[in-house]
């Protein structure tokens, strides 16, 4: 079975070069844009500036066949579903991260990892963990 997807819009950062972007998000980073395609803007109503949300990206010429790899330290090889490489059968990249501002269908949040013209898939409310157990106690 194959699944199809579209692309919501894309990610503006400062970064042109793979090797300029941060390894993860950052909240204290740059400011960053999630540009969003005119006929999904309708979509961002209920979104507020401060909510926290789930960021999905997708990664171009990227090894999709990689089972294991090296980590950060380089020391070992370890197993694609262990680690946040961008190298991954479904090279989708998540990012929590809170809104800034939300103006004519651009949001945005702070602290991005990926490349200026990403693709983005979905953005989703965040569901934490730590914020549920709050409510539950
Ligand atoms: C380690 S991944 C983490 C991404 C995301 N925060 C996650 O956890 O899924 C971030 C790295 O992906 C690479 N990258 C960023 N944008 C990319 C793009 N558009 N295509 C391919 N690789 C990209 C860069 O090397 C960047 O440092």
């Amino acid at each position: 079975m194959k699944a199809t997807l579209q692309f919501i819009g894309h990610i503006d950062t400062p970064y042109t070069a793979i090797e300029d972007c941060p390894n993860n998000v950052d909240l204290n980073g740059p400011l960053c844009q999630l540009v969003v395609h005119e006929e999904f803007i309708n979509g961002l109503s209920g979104l507020l500036p401060g909510q926290k949300i789930l960021i999905l990206y997708w990664f171009e010429n990227t090894d999709r066949n990689a089972t294991k790899q090296e980590s950060n330290n380089g020391e070992e090889l370890i197993g694609t579903f262990a680690l946040r490489s961008p190298h991954r059968p479904n090279p989708i990249g998540a990012a929590v991260l809170p809104i800034e501002t939300i103006d004519h269908g651009v949001v945005s949040v702070k602290g991005l990892d990926c490349l200026t013209g990403t693709h983005l898939l979905d953005i989703k409310p965040a569901i934490l963990q730590e914020d549920s157990n709050k409510n539950t106690k």
